[in-house]
């Protein structure tokens, strides 16, 4: 069933940017799809909107990005395949979507990668690590653009209290479909439930899943908090969103073209740091007066004990060694 929408809707959209292709050939435009899975009022749909109105505004009308938020034209995965094929032009997606796409990226989802969201800032800003993770996938038919900042993913749970990780035994936690955050859960002592977002809260109400870890927006702007009331600082892992855009549709637009996209992408992510701090802070101040979620700082220890052993098999396989290195380099470690 899933492949049938997957296929229908690649029809349909194939349909559009046909015609949408005519239509711009008759005016001199063009408009590009851009999908992504979080709601309007999250801040990482605020940034993509100031991506699309820079690039708009850079190419003076020539390109014009149409948005579809909220999963409107699928789940993160259904967006990239429908990216490769160029059925949409960008995806935003967590970076742990695309580890099935490129194993490199597998190493964003690896716990405790990074030592402080100021150390992830400067290390996805530098151009030497955009080089070592963003054209990988190339082969696949797209390629990354730029990052949003997609906050520290911590647990949270319905009715279980956390205070090291022998909690987790026995806690059916919600995972991004990806490899490591299934490893992840394991190495914890939880039951991983891969699922995709949209899934997350109707998970929690049917009684589905106890637990799932994320930034605190999603308790807000995904209405997590109405059904999960503890938040956890677990600070396991900060995965980054990426901007990823179709081959074929970069080879299809001359240097000028890519230059505003470029440009347009990373000044909007820039932007997007800001936006970024100060709608977290609203999250907590609403999930806790207006939801009444309960976050507790608590002792990460054992959970970093925990994952050792995880993160020891990211430095003995050779690809994801290579960019570890690369990553601590930067990080001056
Ligand atoms: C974050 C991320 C999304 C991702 C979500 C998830 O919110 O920004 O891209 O889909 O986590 O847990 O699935």
């Amino acid at each position: 069933m899933k492949k049938f929408i997957v296929v229908f809707v690649s029809a349909f959209l194939m349909c559009i940017v046909t015609f949408a292709t005519v239509q711009a050939n008759m005016a001199d435009e063009k408009e590009l799809i851009l999908s992504h899975n979080q709601p309007t009022d999250h801040p990482v749909h605020k940034s993509l909107m100031i991506f699309a109105e820079k690039v708009e505004e850079k190419s003076d009308g020539k390109l014009k990005i149409n948005v579809f938020p909220n999963e409107r034209l699928g789940s993160e995965r259904e967006a990239i395949e429908m990216t490769q094929s160029n059925a949409i032009q960008f995806t935003k997606v967590s970076a742990s979507a695309l580890e099935s796409f490129s194993k490199s990226y597998s190493l964003f989802s690896m716990p405790y990668l990074f030592e402080s969201q100021d150390e992830y800032r400067q290390i996805m800003r530098s151009e030497d690590v955009q080089n070592a993770f963003y054209p990988t996938t190339e082969d696949n038919g797209f390629i990354a653009l730029t990052h949003y900042d997609a906050g520290v993913r911590n647990m949270y749970t319905s009715n279980r209290e956390i205070e090291t990780n022998e909690d987790m035994k026995g806690l059916r936690t919600r995972v991004q479909p990806s490899e490591t955050n299934i490893q992840m859960i394991d190495a914890l002592g939880g039951t991983p439930t891969p699922l995709s977002y949209g899934e997350v809260y109707t998970a929690f109400q049917s009684g589905m899943i106890d637990a799932a870890e994320n930034n605190e927006t999603a308790l807000t702007s995904s209405n997590h908090g109405e059904v999960a009331k503890n938040y956890y600082y677990t600070e396991h892992a900060i995965v980054p969103d990426l901007l990823i855009m179709s081959k074929e549709a970069v080879d299809s637009l001359s240097d000028e073209e890519m230059q505003w996209i470029n440009d347009a992408a990373e000044e909007s992510s820039i932007e997007h740091e800001d936006i970024w701090n100060a709608e977290v802070e609203t999250s907590i101040e609403t999930a806790q007066n207006e939801m009444d979620v309960e976050f507790h700082d608590i002792d990460k220890s054992s959970f970093i004990e925990a994952v050792q052993p995880l993160q020891q098999s990211f430095r003995e396989d050779e690809e994801t060694r290579k960019q570890l290195e690369i990553i601590e380099e930067e990080a001056d470690r």
